[in-house]
């Protein structure tokens, strides 16, 4: 089946898609070339965080995906990538989008640009070549978390007043800090293993990551999890 470049693609992809204009993401037969020219001018695609200065982690333009296919659940990635709608409030590195305002910091929503949608087709394959980058497939391997389940008021409190999550991170819309990316769609989102590995260990995953460090004790960490579990299985 061929098709022409759809023109969403083409009005969201800016200067990438004037260079896709003789080559249809769509019929391309190497995605991966595609995901680099399309989509590494603001994603690190490989792992070399490390190596870098720590200042670097206030110059990224978007999260890592180099280790996508540890993270994402194949079928949010394939429709977020043609509906991207806003999962961190205030942007990469929030500093860069706050404005000073009679209540103190508010987010300046108009410096938060609009993600590239992709059509149904080019989603399926970059979500497919996205789902095969795993270079962390022993710490998912290594958790031991099966998710149960756990009572929202007691979820709630332990999210907010015990553990502190909420004071960078949203548990419901509008409700909850706004530094990090919000947790309401957390498990329609990400993998369970994944969650429960990153809040042991977030330094694990990105040597640079704003995510602290917590209460690592497994239990601790599972009943957290089972948390996002309840309130992203709410979500439409
Ligand atoms: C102009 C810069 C830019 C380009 C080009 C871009 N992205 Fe993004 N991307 C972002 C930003 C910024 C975010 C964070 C959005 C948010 O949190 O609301 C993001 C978030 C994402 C996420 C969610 C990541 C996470 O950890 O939550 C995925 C998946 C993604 N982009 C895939 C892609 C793919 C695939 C392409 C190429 C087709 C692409 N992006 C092109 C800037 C970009
Ligand atoms: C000081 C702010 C802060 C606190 C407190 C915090 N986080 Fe985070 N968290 C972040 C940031 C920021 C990220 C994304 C990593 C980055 O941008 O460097 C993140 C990422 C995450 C992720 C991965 C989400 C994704 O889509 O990538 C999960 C899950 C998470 N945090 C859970 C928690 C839980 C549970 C708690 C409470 C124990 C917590 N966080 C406390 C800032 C925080």
């Amino acid at each position: 089946m061929t098709k022409g470049i759809p023109v969403k693609l083409r009005l969201t992809l800016g200067i990438a898609a004037v260079l896709a204009v003789g080559v249809p993401l769509a019929v391309h037969a190497d995605t991966a070339a595609d995901v680099k020219q399309q989509c590494g001018s603001c994603h690190a695609l490989d792992h070399d965080y490390a190596k870098a200065a720590k200042h670097e982690r206030a110059e990224r333009k978007a999260p890592p995906l180099d280790f996508a296919g540890n993270k994402f659940r194949r079928e949010w990635l394939y429709s977020w990538l043609q509906n991207p709608v806003r999962l961190r409030p205030a942007g990469v590195f929030p500093p860069a989008h706050a404005k000073p305002s009679a209540d103190g910091d508010v987010v300046d929503t108009a410096t938060l640009a609009k993600h590239p949608a992709l059509d149904a087709a080019q989603a399926g394959k970059v979500a497919d070549y996205l789902m095969t980058l795993t270079p962390f497939d022993a710490l998912i391997a290594a958790e031991t978390y099966q998710p149960g389940s756990i009572a929202q008021r007691m979820g709630q409190m332990n999210f907010g007043k015990f553990k502190g999550c909420d004071g960078c991170h949203q548990d419901a819309p509008d409700k909850g800090g706004v530094s990090g990316p919000e947790l309401y769609t957390a498990w329609q989102r990400l993998q369970p293993a994944f969650i429960s590995a990153y809040i042991t260990q977030p330094a694990a995953w990105d040597p640079h990551t704003m995510m602290p460090v917590g209460d690592a004790n497994a239990a601790a960490v599972h009943k957290l999890a089972n948390y996002l579990k309840l309130i992203g299985e709410k979500q439409p």
